[in-house]
């Protein structure tokens, strides 16, 4: 297609046109900024992309050996300069790829995803290609459409405020009787992912269906060696991600934000945030403030002085999920409900040493509820703990609450999570009509704590655990860890 060679060729992009010398040494940075005078003029086209380079692809520098300009000129052939290795493949021809899309290499996008074996095909394919960094910057920066009010930039402090509008009543709500004090605000458009990012089967349609024929089986799996590998890296990376996006609460931030920066860091390590779509869930991450139980969708109301916030996180990598949430308050939040936050930590805690070989999964609820009630709490019974590892979901069911009926008893290889909902009055729930916030029925606040485990030879292993800190036991409560 014609028409495309000046459409890309931003001022910034031309930033691109640089050095063919590696090294974050001064003598490279200065050959860079030399070169990039001459190119401006010239415009060049695809960068040429070597072995070496391709290792600090990712990291977004502009350090590396490359040559380039964003569009493709009818005029002008690229020159291949160090093209010894051609390890990579077209992503158009398949055939030995030396050369790199400059704006893709901008973007971040992965090496492999952006290589091409010459400057005319990289032309034949800019129209789809260009289509391509749409999609991606679009994955990485949350819907572009109807973002609200402000732009949505990359840091974490972008001061977002929402408009008058952003913040009506969603129409399903009017004439709701709220059990609470907490409203509901706009929920902007879903987030996309990245193409190569692995998915999730329910990715797509919403419905888990491997989720779904496991159904009937009510026995824990055990674990293969190598799943639990990958369960330990990809619970470190949703540790991480919980951590990134709990830095970011504080008052006056809104869910939108923190769904934004939680899609982010989730993709960033090439992961896929397991909530989005997962039974047509709308966005990234849960947050719950205040009398939300669990399963609040983010949106475009900002948090305030004196509330408390849980943000439930959970990644989809290499065939697995890694699930866990923690309780945030914010600011100055009155005695009571601290008191609640810590308490539902207690209650995780008492469940978690409780994890060895041949612990009944029904023992978990009787020691929660008997911790929930010292404290003059009570213990939602809706919602569990459950099995996860190739799925979100699954064998076995972990009740929090006494006189359960769950079955099956821990063995080594077991994962599964703990998750105490615990209710500062009644036990009981109740569903918005947006199908998805679970709040209490009297309107007193809710707090939740969850880890994934690992049940051991000999014990448990926290494998979401904070980093730091020992993975054979969750420690006591730190009030620093979640105040804002
Ligand atoms: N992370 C939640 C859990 O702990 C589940 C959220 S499902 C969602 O099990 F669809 F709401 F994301
Ligand atoms: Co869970
Ligand atoms: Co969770």
């Amino acid at each position: 297609m014609s028409g495309i060679v000046n459409d890309q060729a931003k001022p910034e992009d031309s930033e691109e046109v640089i050095a063919d010398v590696a090294g974050e040494n001064g003598e490279g940075v200065k050959k860079k900024k030399k070169k990039k005078k001459k190119k401006k003029k010239k415009k060049a086209n695809t960068t040429d992309e070597s072995g070496e380079q391709a290792k600090s692809a990712d990291d977004k520098s502009n350090s590396s050996k490359v040559c380039a300009v964003a569009t493709p000129s009818n005029d002008d052939k690229a020159t291949i300069e160090n093209a010894q290795v051609p390890e990579w493949t077209c992503i158009s021809c398949k055939k030995p790829a030396t050369m790199r899309c400059p704006t893709c290499r901008k973007l971040g996008v992965p090496v492999e995803l952006s290589m091409f074996c010459t400057q005319q095909c990289f032309k034949d394919n800019w129209t789809t290609h260009k289509q391509f960094h749409k999609m991606y910057k679009q994955s990485m920066n949350g819907a572009s459409v109807a973002t609200p009010a402000s732009s949505s930039s990359d840091d974490l402090s972008t001061g977002f405020k929402p408009t008058m509008s952003d913040l009506e009543l969603p129409p399903e709500f009017r004439n709701y009787m709220f059990t609470g004090a907490y409203r509901p605000a706009r929920v902007t458009p879903m987030r996309t992912v990245p193409p190569h990012i692995a998915k999730p089967d329910y990715a797509d349609d919403g419905i888990p269906h491997s989720e779904m024929r496991e159904r009937g089986n009510r026995r824990a799996p055990v674990r293969t060696p190598d799943e639990i590998r990958r369960l330990r890296e990809v619970c470190r990376l949703g540790r991480e991600i919980l951590d990134t996006t709990g830095k970011a609460v504080k008052a006056g931030v809104t869910g939108e934000e923190l769904d934004r920066v939680c899609h982010k860091a989730t993709i960033e390590r090439g992961g896929y945030p397991s909530p989005l779509n997962y039974h047509n869930f709308p966005k990234s991450v849960c947050v719950s403030p205040n009398e939300v139980i669990c399963h609040g969708i983010p949106n475009c109301r900002p948090l305030k002085n004196g509330d408390i916030v849980n943000l439930d996180v959970t990644i989809f990598k290499d065939g697995v999920h890694a699930d866990l949430n923690e309780t945030f308050l914010i600011g100055d939040v009155d005695d009571d409900h601290v008191k609640l936050v810590k308490n539902a930590y207690d209650c995780l805690q008492v469940a978690a040493n409780m994890v060895k070989p041949r612990t009944m999964y029904r023992d978990l609820g009787t020691a929660i509820h008997k911790k929930a009630v010292e404290c003059g709490f009570q213990v939602v019974k809706t919602y569990c703990g459950h099995g996860i590892g190739t799925l979100f979901h699954t064998a076995p069911n972990v009740p929090h609450y006494k006189k359960n009926k769950a079955i099956g008893i821990m063995a080594p290889g077991h994962t599964f999570t703990i998750e105490p909902m615990i209710n500062a009055g009644n036990w009981r729930d109740t569903t918005w009509p947006d199908n998805w916030t679970a709040v209490t029925v009297d309107g007193k606040w809710s707090a939740q704590y969850e880890q994934t485990f690992l049940v051991t030879q000999t014990g448990v292993e926290v494998m979401t655990g904070r980093i730091g800190e020992d993975k054979y036991r969750l420690p006591d409560w730190k009030r620093e860890w979640f105040q804002r």
